[in-house]
């Protein structure tokens, strides 16, 4: 019998920052989540040796190294965010005896779906209490229709693939803007016969599509529709990982909500559909400057942030999945703007490691912002002035690392110390955030 609970409980820890009104550095962001996993994957499947820099070795991402080992995968963790990776083709992975933890990460279990469907063994995907409390449906419905045999406990994690015969192509229109499954159905495209296509209701991140190009996958690319013919070989490569912008994000609203200061960061991921975050904080009259831009197979620039007297805004519909995981930290950019902000279309935050609206609603409160919750968004009123914005207070991050970091920068313009409960997971995606913080001046 396999044991399908989770090994991956973290420690609870907390944090308490004091309040600052200065903040000055120039930093290099550490390397992007997404792209890091995916790296590790189409490496693992791919012909021949891959090599990664500027990995981002946080637990999300070595839940995957921990997994592909499991399947058999030889990967080789060099000092300074090298990785190497032996491939095994399309083919090579091999069953793991015991369950596939995932941790914390959607990303993981869900990319992996993919990639383990119409394999000849089964598999079974676990994670820590959030991630096994996540909608797995969305995946499993379209590699169902693949030929996948998948079963789920009421659409939630454990999630058992069971050994299969092989994949058929399919032309799938996805419900909900997700990276995740259009990147899953391309995985498991790859072992397919014929050709897939996927449509999308709007652009969200296209790593994948990116990186299958570089490691030589033909594929089809028209507005929002991706094509992929099953059978391509992959060829190991070399990768460059773009800094995490989800990561700058916390930076770049401390930068802009602080009194006095400015920050570089440096390397940080510039793909277009990812960087919603920047375009809400332009419109919203941030100084933010690109100090040199480098066009690789994902672009990366160094940016320079000044304070700035923020407006509020009503974000645009279509800009919603290129921001989704930075919501967090633009309540408190909204927070402390002049004028109300609102977001509407994003109930996608309602499923994330929490249910990010009603989390960031308690900690708003619990610092004295006024605002007004909705199914798929919020009304943030927005500040009066240059004074103190948050009163201090408690803050229960329900162990959601993004949660945690938003409040932290909120430290910028608070009255009283914020404490911060829950927060060991920000080692998932930013190990170095408090260190990076402290660098530029937080205080903890
Ligand atoms: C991700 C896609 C997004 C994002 C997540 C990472 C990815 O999720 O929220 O943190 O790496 O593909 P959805 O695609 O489910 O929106």
């Amino acid at each position: 019998m396999t044991d399908v609970n989770s090994t991956s409980a973290t420690p609870s820890q907390h944090w308490y920052w004091e309040p600052v009104s200065r903040i000055r550095g120039d930093i290099l962001i550490p390397g992007d989540k997404s792209v890091s996993h995916r790296a590790l994957m189409l490496g693992a499947v791919a012909e021949g040796e891959s090599r990664i820099h500027g990995f981002l070795a946080g637990e999300d991402c070595l839940a995957s190294l921990r997994v592909l080992r499991q399947l058999g995968v030889n990967i080789i963790q060099h000092p300074a965010g090298a990785v190497e990776v032996h491939g095994v083709g399309l083919d090579g992975l091999k069953q793991s005896v015991s369950p596939l933890d995932m941790g914390n990460a959607g990303t993981a279990m869900r990319l992996f779906m993919g990639l383990l469907s119409g394999r000849s063994f089964e598999s079974t995907l676990i994670g820590d209490q959030s991630l096994m409390r996540r909608p797995m449906e969305r995946v499993a419905a379209p590699l169902r229709e693949m030929g996948a045999r998948i079963s789920t406990s009421e659409g939630r994690p454990p999630v058992c693939i069971h050994a299969g015969k092989s994949l058929q192509a399919i032309d799938y229109l996805l419900p909900v803007a997700s990276a995740q499954v259009k990147s899953a159905i391309l995985l498991a495209a790859l072992r397919a016969g014929g050709t897939t296509i996927v449509t999308e209701p709007a652009p969200t991140r296209d790593h994948t599509e990116r990186m299958l190009q570089g490691f030589g996958v033909t594929l089809l690319r028209e507005g929002l529709r991706v094509g992929l013919a099953g059978g391509q070989r992959l060829q190991g490569t070399r990768i460059d990982v773009p800094g995490d912008i989800s990561s700058a994000a916390f930076f770049l609203v401390a930068g802009s909500i602080a009194r006095e200061g400015e920050l570089v960061l440096r390397n940080v991921g510039m793909n277009p559909t990812r960087d919603g975050i920047l375009r809400i904080l332009r419109a919203m009259g941030a100084d933010i400057t690109v100090l040199e831009e480098r066009r690789l197979a994902e672009p990366v620039a160094d940016l320079l942030v000044r304070p700035a007297r923020l407006r509020g805004i009503e974000v645009p519909s279509e800009w919603v999945p290129l921001a989704i995981d930075e919501f967090p930290a633009f309540f408190v950019a909204a927070a402390c703007a002049e004028g109300r902000s609102r977001l509407r279309g994003a109930a996608e935050l309602r499923v994330k490691e929490s249910d990010r609206l009603a989390v960031m609603s308690d900690g708003l409160r619990a610092l004295g912002i006024e605002h007004a919750l909705s199914e798929d968004g919020i009304d943030i009123a927005g500040s009066h002035g240059e004074g103190d914005i948050f009163e201090g207070g408690e803050i229960d991050s329900h162990g959601d690392h993004r949660i945690a970091m938003s409040f932290a920068v909120a430290s910028l313009r608070a009255a009283a110390p914020i404490r911060i409960r829950d927060v060991a997971n920000v080692a998932t995606s930013f190990p170095s955030f408090s260190a990076l913080a402290a660098e530029v001046g937080l205080r903890q």
